[in-house]
């Protein structure tokens, strides 16, 4: 195991903030939160998803990085440094939840290469939405593309954790991040003056509170674990290289900030434009990628557009689907003493083969589990699920078991250095665990 002293540290404080938001924005924000958005009824989950954000999601995120900060371990070894050997089956939880998001993960991280390539071979030609919803539903049902191209994306994830080029990817980041918010914002301006995009926006934006529904409660929950990257130790990693001097709060804060901006702008595009053509929000997992091609082919010089877009999704996925496969990488690594490149390629591989039923449950070959798509059940179980237990569990860690370390992590900067101390532990405490508690029960009984 390596000791504190030997630990390598992120190069600036922005190294860090990107790196951890590069995790969380990816697909989460931009194909599972429209879709998930489409499914539930809009303006009203919407709502409670940001409600989520920033009462768990930000509390729970400086909860993993003061563990992670001061456990100077992944997550397994961090729980069992700081808490005892009982502890690391939280860490373990995580480790299985990253194997399974990461088998699904690399099919959409395949589409976006996929889209990326069709950009330039006529998907943006097609004059009605019906023919690109059609493009979509031939390309997912064709086995040996889908798996071609969730290869591709693998490979590349495989190829940065191989060979530790977090860097070269945190100065990528720094230009693919800011390129990307840019397109976007100029693709919402596209969209929502389109005519009868009005309708999409109010779909969107104003709730209907009647929608709120136990089940809707535990995709919320479900989608915030998932954006934010929590509840199974990958800010935890992130922490055990944050420098002593670093601002947890803050960092924390703009995490939650970005990722819920970009899922908001992603939104902003998705849903105007949809009701425009008069598509369907509950079209599912392609829902992105039905509805965008559709913007991009009412912009003059469509397939550039679409071309620098999916490239740029790709890169936002591949941000994420480093630090999942980092997870689980870095578990055999402490533990087991595996070399990197052993664990990276041996893992990555079993993780890919793992994933193929998913990119088959799109239409390829129907492989169904308990009335779902294979991909939207892994979904399910390892986001509604294994997520939010793994929360429920950190909250108890922190707020009960080291909650005098966690104090003096929070306020390292200066003595009360951050003044909502108090109110983050109450949040830990008591707050989080029962409104997961309730939201579970709540959300499987409907
Ligand atoms: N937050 C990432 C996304 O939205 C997914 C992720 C989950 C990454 C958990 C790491 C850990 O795409």
């Amino acid at each position: 195991m390596p000791k504190i002293s030997e630990r390598e540290q992120w190069g600036s404080k922005l190294g860090f903030i990107l790196a951890a938001a590069g995790s969380a924005i990816g697909l989460g924000s931009i194909w599972r939160f429209p879709y998930i958005t489409g499914q539930y009824g809009g303006a009203a989950f919407v709502l409670v998803y940001t409600l989520l954000v920033f009462s768990i999601g930000i509390s729970l995120m400086m909860a993993e990085i003061v563990i992670g900060r001061r456990g100077k371990l992944n997550a397994v070894g961090s729980f069992k440094a700081l808490g005892g050997g009982a502890w690391s089956i939280v860490g373990w939880l995580g480790v299985i939840a990253a194997f399974i998001i990461l088998s699904y993960y690399g099919v959409i991280g395949g589409w976006t290469i996929a889209y990326f390539i069709k950009s330039f071979t006529g998907l943006t030609s097609h004059s009605s939405s019906g023919q690109i919803a059609k493009t979509f539903e031939i390309f997912v049902s064709n086995a040996g593309s889908v798996i071609f191209y969730q290869v591709l994306f693998m490979a590349a994830t495989i190829f940065v954790v191989y060979n530790g080029v977090g860097g070269g990817i945190e100065r990528l980041c720094k230009i693919c991040m800011p390129a990307l918010f840019i397109l976007m914002l100029i693709l919402i301006l596209r969209s929502v003056t389109l005519p009868g995009a009005s309708k999409g926006l109010s779909f969107f934006l104003k709730p209907d509170f009647t929608k709120i529904t136990g089940e809707v409660l535990l995709a919320a929950l479900g989608q915030a674990f998932f954006s934010l990257s929590l509840g199974i130790g990958a800010m935890i990693i992130y922490g055990s290289y944050l420098p002593e001097d670093s601002n947890i709060p803050s960092s924390s804060a703009q995490i939650c900030f970005l990722t819920l901006l970009i899922s908001i702008m992603a939104g902003l595009i998705i849903f105007p434009s949809l009701f425009a053509f008069n598509m369907e929000p509950a079209a599912g997992a392609g829902l992105t990628f039905i509805t965008l091609p559709v913007v991009f082919a009412k912009m003059p010089a469509g397939f550039l557009w679409s071309a620098l877009f999916f490239v740029l999704f790709f890169f936002a996925a591949l941000t994420s689907s480093v630090s999942l496969l980092e997870v689980v990488a870095s578990y055999f690594i402490d533990n087991f003493g595996w070399k990197r490149s052993r664990a990276t390629l041996v893992l990555g591989i079993i993780i890919t083969i793992a994933g193929i039923p998913s990119a088959l449950s799109q239409g390829a070959v129907p492989i169904n589990l308990f009335g779902k798509s294979f991909l939207d059940a892994a979904d399910f179980f390892a986001s509604n699920l294994l997520m939010p237990l793994g929360g429920f569990f950190i909250s108890l860690f922190l707020g009960w078991k080291i909650h005098n370390i966690a104090k003096e992590e929070i306020n390292n900067l200066s003595e009360n250095s951050f003044p909502l101390t108090k109110t983050w532990l109450f949040i830990l405490q008591y707050i989080a665990p029962i409104c997961i508690a309730i939201i579970f029960i709540s959300g499987l009984r409907s």
